[in-house]
């Protein structure tokens, strides 16, 4: 079976899909692809400038004393590793009347210095951006989690940051990127601004670099980001061990475009006997028409220079996507992400605006925690899972964000100020 037929149907056969899983990681390093989705579908004065990208990647693998700054960075900087936490009131909400139900830990990436599992990625991407000889990093950002990690990752390196970020994602989520970088609003949300940077870049490839914030875009983004952002996935199956003697039974994430959750998901992935579920952002119901279920409702196509799943109507017209929280609207998905729910490895389901803002206020009263919004989502889908699931099962939930920057719009969601599947602006 060639490349092109993998995850081009759903085989669900255990030995067909780790097959399809290890004939992907042969092969990425050379096509970036997995299976039908990802590669590079950029015009061609892209792929020098891509090719030497990859080239510098592969160096840095296997460098010791890159692999050695990014460890201390990891520690000293942003505060790693991250707690595998059992959250016992909230274990014990979910218990049934015979007193018996799952374990529930939060992987603490809220607690990652600026708040978010965004800055794990930012802070090698940059490294590796000095280490080109490079001065000069374009970004975007939609909620200003990417954002503040890569005007910090700048700050550090002492490189020059601009971020571009939509006008409407700005008046629903002011941002608090300052750290000495140059913050650029332009007409849109996140995928206009995602556009923009890339086309900044462009204009200045040899120059300047483009930070990708997430699993989206052309091959070696995709392998890098990924990469990057495993160590939450290594952390996880570490402190699983330890904590649990064992490795954990579900791991569930939110999914935007895929970021926190492969971060997660990357590691276990082999591991057949643990569930991998994602969750998308629904709004106001997932036959609303007003959502941000790629995988769910997306239909295959490219997207920023790369094959996945998008929002696109039967004319191949891209279609905006909704959540109430910026951080989970995008219109494609990760390539890798699309991969594993072809060939049946990973799941997929999703939660509504509603059932997310009540997540969030569940662990603030029963934990003290406030999880990002983007992470209520995956919270939320604990009260479909834990009645099915027996006793003592471990689930381990990615807290992908701390939610302080929601506070204001939950309190007014509380208030009745603001409606489920509204936009506050726009
Ligand atoms: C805290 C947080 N969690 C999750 C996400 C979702 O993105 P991804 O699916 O790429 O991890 C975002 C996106 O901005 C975020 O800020």
């Amino acid at each position: 079976m060639n490349s092109h037929e993998i995850g081009s149907r759903n085989p669900k056969r255990s030995s067909d899909i780790l097959r399809f899983i290890d004939q992907v990681e042969k092969t990425l390093a050379s096509s970036g692809k997995f299976g039908r989705f990802g590669g590079i579908v950029v015009p061609e004065t892209l792929i020098t400038c891509l090719k030497k990208l990859e080239a510098e990647f592969n160096l840095v693998l296997h460098d010791p004393e890159f692999q050695n700054e990014l460890s201390i960075a990891l520690k000293d900087y942003l505060g790693r590793e991250t707690p595998l936490y059992l959250v016992e009131r909230l274990t014990n909400y979910y218990k049934n009347e015979n007193g018996e139900g799952p374990k529930i830990y939060l992987k603490r990436e809220d607690l990652t210095y600026g708040g978010a599992h965004k800055i794990n990625n930012a802070i090698a991407q940059a490294m590796l951006t000095k280490r080109m000889g490079r001065k000069i990093i374009v970004t975007t950002t939609g909620a200003g989690e990417h954002g503040v990690a890569t005007a910090a990752a700048c700050a550090k390196l002492g490189l020059d940051c601009t971020i571009f970020m939509g006008n409407k994602d700005m008046e629903r989520q002011p941002s608090n990127v300052h750290l000495g970088a140059q913050v650029k609003s332009m007409f849109g949300t996140f995928k206009d601004a995602t556009s923009e940077a890339i086309r900044n870049w462009v204009e200045n490839l040899e120059g300047s670099y483009y930070l990708a914030g997430t699993t989206v875009g052309p091959h070696p983004f995709l392998s890098m980001v990924r990469e990057f952002q495993t160590v939450i996935g290594k952390e996880t199956r570490e402190q699983a061990m330890e904590k649990c003697g064992g490795k954990p039974d579900v791991l569930v994430s939110c999914v935007r475009s895929g970021l926190n959750a492969l971060g997660l998901f990357q590691q276990f992935v082999r591991d057949e006997n643990v569930r991998l579920i994602g969750v998308e952002a629904v709004g106001n119901g997932i036959d609303s028409g007003n959502h941000s279920a790629t995988l769910a409702k997306g239909k295959v196509g490219v997207y920023h220079g790369t094959m996945s799943y998008r929002l696109q109507d039967d004319e191949n017209q891209i279609i905006e996507p909704h959540s109430v929280r910026v951080g989970l609207e995008y219109l494609g998905v990760s390539p890798e992400l699309s991969f594993l729910k072809d060939i049946g490895r990973a799941e997929f389901y999703s939660a509504t605006d509603e059932e997310a803002l009540e997540a969030y206020t569940r662990l603030c009263r029963l934990e003290g925690i406030f999880p990002a919004l983007e992470a209520a989502y995956a919270l939320a889908y604990l009260e479909k899972l834990c009645p099915g699931l027996a006793n003592g099962t471990k689930v381990v939930v990615n807290c992908s964000g701390l939610g302080d920057k929601d506070a204001a719009m939950v309190f007014k969601y509380q208030q009745g100020k603001i409606k489920s599947g509204h936009k506050e602006s726009n």
